[in-house]
């Protein structure tokens, strides 16, 4: 990027809220619409939900490894924002326990059945499905522990009303984990504008409520950027 498109990006996202931009010119995989400077990515359809339930994700992804680090812990109240066909709802559930509970939000009924039909084939009944809109993610305010979103963020067409609406839902010190495929990595086979990098991650949420504490670069394909509300 040159030095001038990267003072116009900065200046962009250091308005309250940053503008969103259109512009003709764009990667064909994106919406032709801008926030922060980076392009907004089409959203996945449910077509594709076969391949976020494909078996080689454990090994590409180590998607346990994720949930190790992630260290949920029995009772709280966790958020999948974005939870497309659970694949992370069920790890979730699992560590949240019974007095626990999963709120898998997404905006595709279809996704949501198809957790509902899981949830209800595992006898799970600490997950349910929010129907959420594009520009907000229908979360009760001041009660999520955590708020994860796994490949995710960088296809909300609404990134700032929908981190506005994420944050108001969080408990005080509640997280907010971004799990992104590494921009900066040209080896990880993914769409440009389905990666995100963590200086533009930081940069994003730094309008919002929200201390930078860590990233964890040690999965192969992704970092996972957290957050805590302060
Ligand atoms: C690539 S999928 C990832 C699904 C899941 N997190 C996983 O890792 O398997 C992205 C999901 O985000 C959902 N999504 C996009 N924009 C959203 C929004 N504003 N609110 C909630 N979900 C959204 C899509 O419908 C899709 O199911």
């Amino acid at each position: 990027m040159g030095r001038l498109a990267f003072c116009v990006m900065l200046v962009a996202c250091a308005a309250d809220p940053p503008p969103y931009e259109t512009r003709t010119d764009h990667d064909p995989n994106g919406t032709g619409k801008f926030y922060c400077g980076r392009e907004i990515a089409l959203v996945m359809g449910h077509e594709a939900a076969g391949w976020l339930d494909r078996p080689e994700r454990e090994e590409e992804e180590r998607p346990s490894k994720l949930h190790d680090l992630l260290a949920v812990k029995a009772g709280q109240t966790v958020a999948d924002v974005g939870a497309g066909s659970g694949y992370h709802t069920w790890r979730l559930a699992k560590a949240v326990g019974p007095t626990g509970k999963v709120l898998a939000i997404d905006i595709q009924p279809e996704m949501l059945a198809i957790i509902k039909e899981k949830a209800d084939r595992k006898k799970i009944k600490h997950v349910e499905g929010v129907l959420g809109k594009i520009d907000d993610p229908k979360l009760p305010a001041g009660q999520v522990d955590l708020a994860i979103m796994v490949d995710v963020y960088h296809e909300f067409s609404h990134p700032y009303e929908m981190m506005s609406g994420i944050v108001k839902a969080l408990k005080p010190g509640g997280r907010v984990v971004l799990v992104e495929y590494r921009a900066e990595d040209d080896k990880v086979p993914i769409k440009e504008v389905h990666k995100m990098s963590e200086r533009q991650v930081i940069r994003e949420m730094a309008t919002f409520p929200l201390k930078h504490v860590k990233t964890h670069a040690d999965l192969p394909w992704q970092h996972v950027i957290v957050f805590e509300k302060k």
